[in-house]
């Protein structure tokens, strides 16, 4: 088993990474000092998944444990799903030393994170990701928070957990689409941070598509360690932290138009990394061959690299990129590449330039 520590003062946490660390979930809570009572938030498919190992080792660990179901898909990530676990929480009479675990992939995390942030003004939330998208990345640093049919991610907060279990185990069920699409959030710490990683995922591709679980451990690993030195460094994203939303802005705002559904996040920020690259070429002269190079890993994947939009949409997703949350002062700020591991926040982009790019994502 690896661990990685999140190093935050009195709030440090612990991400383990190996197997069977669901069906020892009720050990390592116990270990954490929590009240008996908890819930599982989780969705449809986890649940029939995962649901009854994560409920029985709570148990038998002493635990008083209710499973609260949502509907898988983003479109469960939204205020009034909220307010139906809130009511579930009150029932079972949740106290503040009771706890939360989000057991899914980031959408249960973010909207099980947001619960736990707000339920009686807080109580303590573990994390139990079941997508490489969440192990790598959304279940790690404390972003939490649902959609507003304006844009995504509009209300949330900033609330750590207390443990992360990723449970190595839980790709043998994951569908392809999905394990491809957390994939783009595994090359994006190459392109962020480092670029010898970049480069082992580019040699070493069929191992990671055939899921090896040794490398598939490693991977991972790496991942959660380069979130952790990041956020350790900018909890609140006053500054480096921006680097984590490489490929975001124009993500968002392709998830924000097509209504949270026909695009899976690692999708829709495959094609928001590569529009990302195409303007560090134009702006810090990032090199041409190497916006190839990111976009041929992207495609090998099997992730999408283009999007034919109409007119109409181009329109839609510029204002959907105008009410995201890395807007300053009225002016969207992009993370841009010098060169494959070194990225700089805070970039305008002049709007013609915008235009551009926005009208040539095919
Ligand atoms: P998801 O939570 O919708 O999970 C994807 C699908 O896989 C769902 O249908 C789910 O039911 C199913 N599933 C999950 N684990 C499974 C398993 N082990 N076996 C079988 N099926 C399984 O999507 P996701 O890609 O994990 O997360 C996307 C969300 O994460 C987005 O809302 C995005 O905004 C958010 N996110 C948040 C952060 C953050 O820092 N908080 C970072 C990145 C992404
Ligand atoms: N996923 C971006 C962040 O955690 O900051």
């Amino acid at each position: 088993m690896r661990t990685i520590q999140v190093e935050l003062g009195t709030r440090t946490y612990r991400i383990a990474i190996g197997s069977n660390l669901i069906k020892n979930l009720g050990v390592e809570c116990r270990a954490l000092a929590l009240g008996d009572k908890c819930a599982i938030i989780t969705d449809s498919n986890v649940s029939s998944h995962y649901g009854e190992v994560a409920f029985q080792s709570l148990k038998s660990a002493g635990f008083d444990p209710v499973l609260v179901v949502i509907p898988a898909g983003e479109i469960s990530k939204n205020l009034s799903e909220v307010q139906s676990c809130y009511e579930v929480l009150a029932g079972h009479r949740v106290e503040r030393k009771s706890f939360i675990v989000a057991l899914g992939g980031g959408v249960v995390g973010d909207l099980a994170g947001f619960l736990a942030a707000t339920y009686l003004r807080g109580i303590p939330l573990v994390q139990v990701p079941t997508t490489l998208l969440a192990q790598v990345d959304s279940s790690v640093g404390g972003k939490v928070g649902v959609n507003l049919k304006a844009g995504k991610n509009l209300v949330g907060a900033f609330y750590q957990p207390r443990y992360v279990a990723c449970d190595q185990s839980v790709f043998a069920t994951l569908p392809d689409r999905e394990f491809k699409a957390g994939l783009a959030e595994v090359i994006k710490y190459g392109i962020i941070y480092d670029q010898s990683f970049f480069a082992k995922i580019e040699q070493n591709l069929k191992l990671l598509l055939d899921r090896d679980p040794v490398f598939l451990t490693e991977v991972v690993a790496r991942c959660c360690e380069i979130k952790a030195e990041i956020v350790a460094q900018d909890e609140t994203e006053t500054g480096l932290r921006a680097i984590l939303n490489f490929g975001h802005t124009i993500g968002h705002g392709l998830e924000a138009i097509s209504g949270y559904g026909q695009w899976l996040h690692g999708e829709a920020i495959s094609i928001g990394q590569i529009a990302a690259a195409r303007l560090s070429a134009r702006i810090l002269g990032f090199p041409e061959s190497e916006v190839d190079r990111i976009r041929t890993l992207f495609a090998r994947v099997g992730l999408p690299t283009r999007i034919n939009l109409s007119e109409e949409q181009q329109k839609r997703l510029l204002e959907a990129m105008n009410v995201d949350k890395k807007v300053v002062s009225g002016k969207i700020k992009f993370v841009l590449a010098r060169s494959v591991g070194v990225v700089e926040f805070g970039h305008s982009v002049s709007e013609p330039l915008l235009n551009e790019i926005v009208g040539s994502l095919d």
